[in-house]
C-alpha cells in the first residue's frame, strides 16, 4: 500500500495554513520521494531493532544498521541501493559519529549525492536538510533569514526567524547535506567554521536568552564535492581540517556495475508507467562501452582516447532510460542497439566536439571487431554518430 506523505513540512512555523490543502500526496505520486519516503518500511524496521542498541547519541539506527540499509541485505529483506566497498562506507558512518563532518568527494555520476541521502535517511530519518552550494549560495540560504513582515510586528524571535537548513538541522540534532560545497564562493564555506568546532550558531539580532543555538547530539554535516568543479573554489585550510574527506570511486566490479544500471534503469521506466524492462544483452553493451571510454583502455587492455566528458554510472543509467522509453514509445517496445546510439550522442556531446570523433574512433576500432550479434548491431547503427 502507498505511504502517505506530507509533501511541505508541516511543521514549519511559518508556513502559511491555506497551503496545506492538496499537499498530502501518496510517495507513488511523487516524481522522485526521498529515501526515508521511499524505504520508510525498511527503515521502520531497522530502528525498531536499533532501539535497544547501542548507538552514537541523536541516531535513529546503530552502525550496522545503517550500513545495512545503505548496501542492502538480503538474509534481512533490504533492498541494494549503494553499490561500493564495506570498508569505505565504515569509515564515512564512524566520521559522522565523531566531532569532524564527512566530505564526499569525487568524479561526477559517482553517486555521492545519492549516498548522502541514504546516510541522512538512515541516521536522522530525513534527508531533506539540504544546502544546494552554488555560486549564488548565499549565507541566508545556510542559516536563517527573516520573515519580514513578522520582523517588524513583533521583532526578532523564534517565529519571525526563517529557518534555513543548518539551524534545523543543529536544532533537531540531524545530519545537514551541503551539495557541491565547493561551488560556494570561500567566505560561505568558511560560515560553517565555528558550527562544526563549536557547535554553537550565533543569531546576534536577537535578546540575550536567544543568542546562541547550540547543536543538539545527532547534528553533523555531509558534503559533497566534484573534483572536476574543485580549484574552481578550492576550500580554505581551515575548513578542510573540520572535515574527513573520503573519496568515491566509480563501481570496480564490471558485473556489479551492470546490475545496477539495469535495476536502476528498469526501476525509472517502471515509475514513468512504461512498463517494459531493458534487455540485459543492451545494458551489457552499454556499460562496457562506457567503462571502456571512462578508463581508456578495452577490456582486454589495449589503449583507447578517453573523451573529456564524464561517462558516468549515472550517466549510462539515464542513456539506457532514454533509449527503453523511446523504444517502448516508438518502436513498438522493441529495443535495438540503434536506440542506445542514438541517446550515446547526448551523453557524449556535451562541450568538446572532439569527443564524437573519439567515440567514432572507438566504433571503428573496437566495436567493429566484436562479433556477437548485438555488437554487430551497435556498430551497424554507427551512422547515428552524426
Ligand atoms: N556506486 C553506486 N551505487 C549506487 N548507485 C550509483 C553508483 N554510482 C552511480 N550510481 C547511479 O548514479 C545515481 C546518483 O548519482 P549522484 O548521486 O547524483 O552522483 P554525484 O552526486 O556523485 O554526481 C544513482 O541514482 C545511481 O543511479
Ligand atoms: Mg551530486
Amino acid at each position: 500500500m502507498a505511504k502517505k506523505v506530507s509533501a511541505l513540512n508541516s511543521e514549519s512555523p511559518n508556513s502559511g495554513s491555506s497551503m496545506k490543502s492538496g499537499i498530502e500526496s501518496t510517495a507513488g505520486e511523487l516524481q522522485r520521494p526521498a529515501a526515508e519516503i521511499l524505504y520508510a518500511d525498511e527503515l521502520r524496521r531497522l530502528a525498531k531493532e536499533s532501539a535497544t542498541l547501542p548507538k552514537p547519541p541523536g541516531w535513529q539506527l546503530t552502525p550496522q544498521a545503517v550500513l545495512d540499509f545503505v548496501l542492502g541485505c538480503e538474509a534481512k529483506g533490504l533492498g541494494p541501493k549503494f553499490v561500493g566497498r564495506r570498508s569505505f562506507l565504515e569509515r564515512c558512518v564512524v566520521s559522522l559519529a565523531t566531532n569532524r563532518g564527512l566530505m564526499l568527494i569525487g568524479e561526477p555520476g559517482t553517486a555521492k549525492s545519492y549516498l548522502s541521502e541514504l546516510l541522512a535517511a538512515a541516521i536522522s530519518g530525513d534527508s531533506t536538510l539540504t544546502i544546494q552550494g552554488s555560486a549564488g549560495t548565499t549565507e541566508d540560504n545556510i542559516r536563517y533569514s527573516w520573515n519580514y513582515a513578522l520582523l517588524v510586528s513583533d521583532g526578532p524571535s523564534e517565529r519571525s526567524l526563517v529557518p534555513a537548513p543548518l539551524y534545523t538541522g543543529m536544532k533537531l540534532g540531524k545530519l545537514v547535506r551541503f551539495e557541491e560545497i565547493t561551488r560556494c564562493p570561500l567566505e560561505i564555506q568558511d560560515v560553517l567554521l565555528s558550527v562544526l568546532s563549536d557547535r554553537v550558531m550565533s543569531i546576534p539580532e536577537m535578546d540575550a536568552e536567544g543568542k546562541s543555538l547550540f547543536a543538539r547530539s545527532g547534528f553533523n554535516i555531509i558534503a559533497t564535492a566534484n573534483t572536476r568543479d574543485r580549484g574552481v573554489n578550492e576550500m580554505s585550510a581551515a575548513l578542510k581540517r573540520r572535515f574527513n574527506f573520503e573519496t568515491v570511486h566509480p563501481i570496480a566490479e564490471i558485473r556489479e556495475e551492470m546490475a545496477l544500471v539495469s535495476r536502476e534503469a528498469n526501476r525509472h521506466l517502471a515509475r514513468a508507467g512504461v512498463p517494459a524492462s531493458i534487455p540485459d544483452d543492451l545494458t551489457e553493451i552499454l556499460v562496457t562501452t562506457f567503462r571502456e571510454l571512462r578508463q581508456g583502455k578495452t577490456i582486454d587492455g589495449k589503449g583507447i582516447e578517453s573523451p573529456s566528458t564524464v561517462l558516468s554510472t549515472a550517466e549510462a543509467v539515464g542513456t539506457v532510460c532514454a533509449a527503453g522509453m523511446h523504444a517502448y514509445y516508438f518502436s513498438g517496445g522493441n529495443m535495438k542497439p540503434g536506440h542506445l546510439v542514438q541517446y550515446l550522442i547526448g551523453s557524449v556531446l556535451k562541450d568538446n566536439p572532439d569527443d564524437l570523433n573519439k567515440v567514432r574512433h572507438y566504433f571503428d576500432n573496437v566495436v567493429k571487431r566484436r562479433k556477437t550479434g548485438g555488437w554487430q548491431d551497435f556498430y551497424e547503427a554507427r551512422g547515428e554518430l552524426q
